[in-house]
């Protein structure tokens, strides 16, 4: 269906003159007419221990490679460089605790001496390069010191987002065979402590690789410690073994920084793997550019570094461009719904990067709780994880930006490592596109046989040619990285995503195609849910599926079978609810459990959710041809 364009929003022309991109259609043109040359200036930037000897190694599509016999460590570049020159005692981090009187801060002088300390003491623990580490923290300044010191080792991290049931973190740690798990006493989440180290005493009872597990203190909660595998971080660093400078590893550029597991169409999450060298360039110059990072900014970013987002645009970008960052440990609402306005008065953010969802949910707030501050430190504003609705775009720009600041919409995922299609800050927006394709990125968008589809039609997004932070593989499973991304199209990289292109040629996110559900910007595959909800004794079959939901986005709606001997009712539905959010995670919890005979099944056995879908939206259920009875 074609739709009409909606307002455009035209920058003031002296903001693209300021910025580090004055022309993007032409630097666009440039770059997508030489993508290697492109990405070879941009890793000209940064440095390297040894300089690369092929910019992109092809030769075993979709293997593919950048900047192979290059030499580096992202934390040299993140870290290290910085030591010898101005950003030296510039703030690296400042952080903020839930409570709004813990407070941090991090110059680079002392972030280096933090990881060192934090790098000493994994070391002490056995890890060696490319062993994998499991981090299960919550938003304190020591998840950041453990994922850059197992970087600075060459150790790979695994972080596992605080909110995940042990069920989830178990099957993590064992997939990625971690030998060490770094966690906390506990987490705040409104005032109240989450025990975090529970979990953990859960998750790894049965694991056949764990052998230590470092815990930070925060919540002062009390805890079980096994006298030989669990030691206090605060102990760890009051001995001699933690003192002192611990040398950054020199990694080939392909050598592995981490994985991160994302939900995907089947029950087991996948673990993507990103590599040094592609991902240090590709998320250095994406923030760079699109957030047009100076020296003078704040940035923050509002994503917990158990996503991409925190990985990428939290910890890795903003460091390699030598920006100051702000991490918040609390959300949003808590006591009340000013704090993110009150934190960017407090701390004069200039760069503010959030979710629709977050958006959405404050909006409802009303307009007098950001008027309460002063905002006029902002300069850029920036939504990732599901389309924003121009309506949530209208009133972060309004109300939040004062029409001053141009909004950057950034389409992206775990798998591409760094954005993927956006603009620049001096762009022309249009509300609710993501943009257009980032330097040196072709896109298409296809019809089911391979064919591009006319402007304003729907298809599926591929993108056409590899970029150095996209993903190397899923690890351990390379035929279900062929299968998943380079096999519907061969030579093009499915994004799992439904857009339509303008005439102007930005691209209008529609939504996933797959069996993932977005919800509240958090990705959760509809076969995770359906076995935490079938591991119910009450349960034999589930479906879960996705219905429009006015602030999460997306909510999930689930269908159950029952087994013989139990009844429907309110109360089991209540307890299958909380099941699912105690077995996977909060985030996962279905908004309505509806109990049923039997679920729409194709001839084959398969759950055909688009039938569900379509029956709960009272819309047509297309062809069920194909359906069993
Ligand atoms: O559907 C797209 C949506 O989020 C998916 C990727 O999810 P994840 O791997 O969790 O990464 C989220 C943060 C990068 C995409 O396939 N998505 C992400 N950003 C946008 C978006 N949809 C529309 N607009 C965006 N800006």
């Amino acid at each position: 269906m074609r739709q009409t364009e909606p307002d455009v929003y035209r920058p003031d022309p002296a903001i693209a003159a300021s910025s580090h991109v004055p022309d993007a259609d032409s630097l666009r043109e440039q770059a997508l007419a030489d993508p290697v040359g492109f990405w070879a200036d941009r890793a000209e930037e940064l440095e390297w221990f040894q300089k690369w000897d092929t910019v992109l190694d092809d030769s075993e599509a979709p293997f593919y490679k950048w900047f192979t016999g290059g030499r580096t460590n992202i934390v040299h570049n993140c870290i290290d460089r910085h030591l010898t020159g101005p950003n030296k005692n510039k703030l690296a981090f400042i952080w903020m605790g839930e409570n709004g009187r813990d407070h941090l801060t991090f110059s680079y002088f002392s972030l280096n001496r933090q990881v060192n300390m934090m790098a000493n003491i994994i070391k002490s623990m056995g890890v060696v390069k490319g062993d994998r580490v499991t981090i299960y923290l919550p938003r304190i300044p020591e998840v950041l010191f453990a994922m850059l010191a197992c970087a600075k080792i060459g150790a790979v991290h695994s972080v596992i987002f605080a909110g995940f049931s042990a069920d989830a973190l178990a099957s993590r740690i064992d997939d990625s065979e971690s030998k060490l798990v770094i966690t906390a006493d506990g987490s705040w989440v409104n005032g109240k402590v989450f025990p975090l180290k529970d979990i953990v005493d859960q998750a790894v009872r049965f694991s056949p690789t764990v052998e230590n597990v470092i815990v930070v203190r925060r919540t002062h909660n009390e805890v079980e410690m096994d006298a030989l595998r669990d030691h206090w971080y605060d102990d760890l660093k009051a001995l001699p073994i933690a003192k002192g400078k611990c040398p950054t590893e020199p990694m080939d550029a392909e050598d592995p920084l981490f994985i991160l597991y994302t939900s995907g169409s089947t029950g087991k999450p996948k673990a993507i793997l990103h590599t040094h060298g592609g991902y240090m360039v590709g998320t250095y110059s994406t923030l760079k550019y699109t957030f047009d990072i100076r020296p003078e900014d704040r940035w923050w970013c509002t994503a917990d570094p158990g996503w991409i987002t925190g990985h990428s645009y939290l910890v890795y970008g903003p460091t390699l461009n030598g920006a100051t960052s702000f991490m918040f440990e609390g959300g949003p609402t808590y006591p009340y719904p000013n704090r993110w306005w009150q934190l960017i008065e407090h701390y004069g953010i200039t760069s503010f990067y959030t979710a629709p969802t977050a958006i959405r949910s404050l909006m409802r707030f009303g307009d007098a709780w950001p008027n309460r501050h002063d905002l006029s430190s902002l300069r850029l504003l920036g939504s990732v994880g599901e389309p924003i609705n121009p309506e949530a775009w209208q009133w972060f720009h309004r109300v939040v930006g004062k029409g001053q600041c141009p909004i950057m919409d950034t389409w992206w995922q775990t798998e591409t490592g760094m954005f993927q299609i956006t603009q620049v800050p001096g762009e022309v927006q249009k509300p609710g596109s993501a943009g257009k394709p980032f330097f040196g990125q072709d896109v298409e968008i296809l019809n089911e046989e391979g064919e591009p589809v006319s402007d304003g039609d729907e298809g599926f997004l591929v993108l056409k040619n590899p970029a150095p932070a996209m993903l190397r593989t899923l690890y351990k499973d390379d035929q279900r990285y062929i299968d998943t991304y380079w096999s519907k199209y061969p030579g093009k990289y499915l994004t799992g995503d439904s857009a339509r292109s303008d005439s102007d040629g930005y691209i209008w996110i529609i939504g996933r195609t797959d069996d993932v559900i977005k919800v509240s910007g958090h990705r959760l595959g509809t076969a995770e849910v359906e076995s935490a909800l079938v591991s119910h004794p009450a349960v034999s079959e589930a479906a879960a599926i996705g219905l429009p939901h006015e602030v999460k986005g997306n909510a999930i709606h689930a269908y159950v079978v029952l087994r013989v001997g139990y009844e429907p009712g309110q109360e089991l539905g209540e307890s299958l609810r909380q099941h699912v959010s105690q077995h996977l995670s909060p985030i996962a919890k279905p908004d309505d459990v509806q109990f049923v005979d039997k679920l729409p099944k194709t001839r084959s056995g398969k759950i055909m959710r688009r039938v569900l879908k379509a029956r709960a939206q009272g819309l047509d259920e297309g062809d069920l041809s194909t359906l069993d009875d």
